[in-house]
């Protein structure tokens, strides 16, 4: 039987409770936590979302109140008054373990069934059933201290942006679907039947618009859709800090950006953010780093020895060579220690990224590695003095086309560092990635495509060459990285209609398929377009990083797993005949699982 709250007044929270309120009278609500019989003394942990406090039922209590005590199970819902006396054993890992309240009046508001794991931080449940019953999972307090991080970012970022004239403005989340970035999430019309809303994949055409408009500087904290590949830091609905300025160029935009980070980092960790932020061109991260998302917690950076391997007569080298590619090393510290199977997993590391296979070197007095043979001892010893390595260390070497031994260096790089325990999760460094490249070629399409999106500005010192050279045009973006994760990106975008033009046409796009896409920013820039440029920083990623979880999940309420469902609604699900009558659609059984229920649209 379920007892009402009624006239009883909730006067503190449970985690707030400490030695100053002794003898105080107080009324908490919540959660039984624990609760232990001791034979006539009964102890329950009671928790809210501030945390825990003991509750005391002595064999003194009133005979109704110990009846009541003996049934009460964890996850009951109990409302109860006492007063708070000083603990004769204090626990010290409790913030509120001086005190305990000693019950008058207990009232089990709400029974539960067991749940189907522990309610605690070290829950060991595995994932997908923490997901299922996510509203269990989210009671745990390591949860809700991400969702009130989570709240605290939000906040600073509406404070931060109002202060320096920002204007909130919400943008639509029915809209058109344009080609380039990832896939669309589509939600057909009922009225124009055959016809299709695309959810946004990030409010960029509108806050272009609004500049357009006149509103200066705009900023939301704006929900997006893309329908990709999930990874440890990606999910099909996420949330942008997302802002654009007009008049600006980006010094401008990194400026106020990294103002907020750094005030992030002071008000959530107390942590001073030397400013400005560094920053690395993008082709000094690829060189250095091997990513344009390099993680500066550690060193072990690449090292061109393409001079070195020209005087090598090893095929493997002289291929690359000759097919304008290079050779480049990472030289890890100690790393002679490794056994063969630690190495070949380093170069398994590397083959996921497609090098061919990864070479490698120790420079000890009795040198080991892949192709001594076709190595003078003053070959090593030179390669040694190249590369600053010592007889402790492992010089790992691949050499191959720019993309293939900058992706696989810089892949291992991490993987050793991970090894060795240099990677640290409390450790937080931070730097701008400027001047991407504006095209990148694409394999699979056959074409050079947008590296940010298509409305990024060129730099104004490539503009001639934009044409002839396409691949070496760079352009005005900028990513913003924290601890080798993409926390952020934006450009200047272009403001001149015949530019953007020019930039569609090298993208692939006729006049005509430019106007269908794009046809109402086109018509816009007739209007009188002031220069502008914004950024969306990922509120989700920030989070994450911020509180050492160890996936995106952990930090949304209610996320989405690797197929992109979700385990608690089990949406998406079926819907009803006449629902998909009214939209005009008709639905086929999917003809690789006939009698499964995996629907694919016409
Ligand atoms: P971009 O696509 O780089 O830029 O996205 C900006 C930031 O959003 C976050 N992010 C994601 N977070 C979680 N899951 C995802 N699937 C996901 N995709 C992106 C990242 C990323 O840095 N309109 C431009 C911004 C601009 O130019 O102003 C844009 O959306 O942290």
């Amino acid at each position: 039987m379920s007892e009402s709250i009624a006239n009883m007044k909730r006067t503190d929270m449970c985690g707030d409770l400490r030695e100053k309120d002794v003898g105080k009278e107080v009324t908490l609500m919540g959660w039984c936590h624990k609760a232990r019989d001791l034979g006539g003394l009964t102890f329950i942990t009671l928790r809210d979302r501030t945390g825990e406090v003991q509750l005391v039922i002595t064999p003194e209590s009133s005979e109704e109140i110990r009846a009541k005590a003996s049934k009460i199970r964890s996850e009951f819902v109990l409302a109860v008054t006492g007063k708070v006396a000083l603990r004769s054993a204090p626990n010290e890992k409790m913030p509120t373990g001086m005190i305990e309240v000693n019950v008058d009046d207990l009232r089990i508001i709400s029974e539960s069934e067991t749940p189907p794991f522990y309610i605690e931080d070290d829950n060991t449940a595995n994932e997908s059933l923490r997901l299922k019953y996510r509203y269990l999972d989210l009671r745990r307090p390591v949860m809700q201290n991400n969702m009130i991080l989570r709240h605290k970012i939000a906040k600073s970022a509406r404070d931060y942006f109002d202060e320096k004239g920002f204007l909130e403005i919400e943008t639509p989340m029915l809209g058109k679907s344009t080609p380039e970035g990832a896939r669309d999430y589509l939600v057909p019309s009922r009225v124009k039947n055959g016809s299709f809303f695309a959810l946004p994949q990030s409010p960029q055409l509108y806050k272009q618009l609004l500049m357009l408009a006149g509103y200066d500087r705009y900023m939301q904290v704006a929900r997006c859709f893309r329908d990709e590949d999930l990874r440890a830091d990606r999910q099909p609905e996420f949330t942008q800090l997302d802002l654009e300025m007009s008049f600006v160029d980006c010094d401008d935009v990194m400026g106020v950006t990294e103002g907020f980070v750094a005030r992030v980092f002071k008000e959530v960790l107390d942590i001073d953010i030397e400013l400005p932020i560094k920053r690395l061109t993008w082709k000094e991260a690829m060189d250095r780093y091997g990513s344009d998302k390099p993680d500066l917690r550690f060193g072990m950076e690449l090292q061109d020895i393409s001079d070195w391997a020209s005087g090598i007569d090893f095929v493997v080298f002289k291929n690359a060579l000759e097919n304008k590619g290079l050779v480049k090393a990472v030289v890890i510290p100690g790393g002679a220690a490794f056994s063969r199977k630690e190495i070949d997993a380093l170069g398994e590391v590397c083959k996921t990224y497609k090098a061919k296979g990864m070479a490698w070197v120790v420079p000890s007095e009795q040198p080991r590695g892949s192709f001594l043979k076709f190595l003078q001892p003053e070959d090593i010893a030179s390669l040694a003095a190249t590369t600053g390595a010592g007889a402790d260390d492992l010089i790992c070497i691949i050499a191959d086309n720019f993309k293939v031994t900058h992706d696989s260096l810089g892949q291992l790089r991490i993987a050793a560092a991970e090894k060795l325990g240099l990677i640290r999760k409390d450790d937080f460094k931070l730097c701008w990635v400027t001047e991407f490249p504006m095209f990148e070629w694409s394999e699979e399409e056959g074409r050079f495509m947008a590296m940010h999106h298509p409305f990024t500005c060129p730099m104004d010192e490539d503009l001639d060459h934009l044409e002839s050279d396409q691949g070496s045009v760079r352009s005005k973006a900028y990513d913003i990285v924290l601890n080798g994760c993409e926390l952020g990106g934006g450009s200047i975008r272009i403001h001149d209609r015949a530019l953007q033009m020019r930039i569609f046409k090298l993208l692939g796009f006729s006049e005509q398929s430019a106007q269908e896409q794009f046809g109402f920013l086109l018509d816009a820039f007739k209007f009188g377009v002031p220069p502008h440029g914004g950024l969306a920083i990922g509120l989700d990623r920030f989070v994450m990083l911020l509180t050492g979880a160890g996936s995106i999940r952990e930090v949304i309420a209610f996320p989405k797993v690797q197929n992109s469902s979700d385990l608690m609604t089990d949406a998406p699900a079926p819907v009803a005949l006449k629902q998909l009558d009214e939209l005009g659609i008709e639905v086929r059984q999917s003809e690789d699982d006939a009698d499964s229920d995996n629907l694919v649209m016409d």
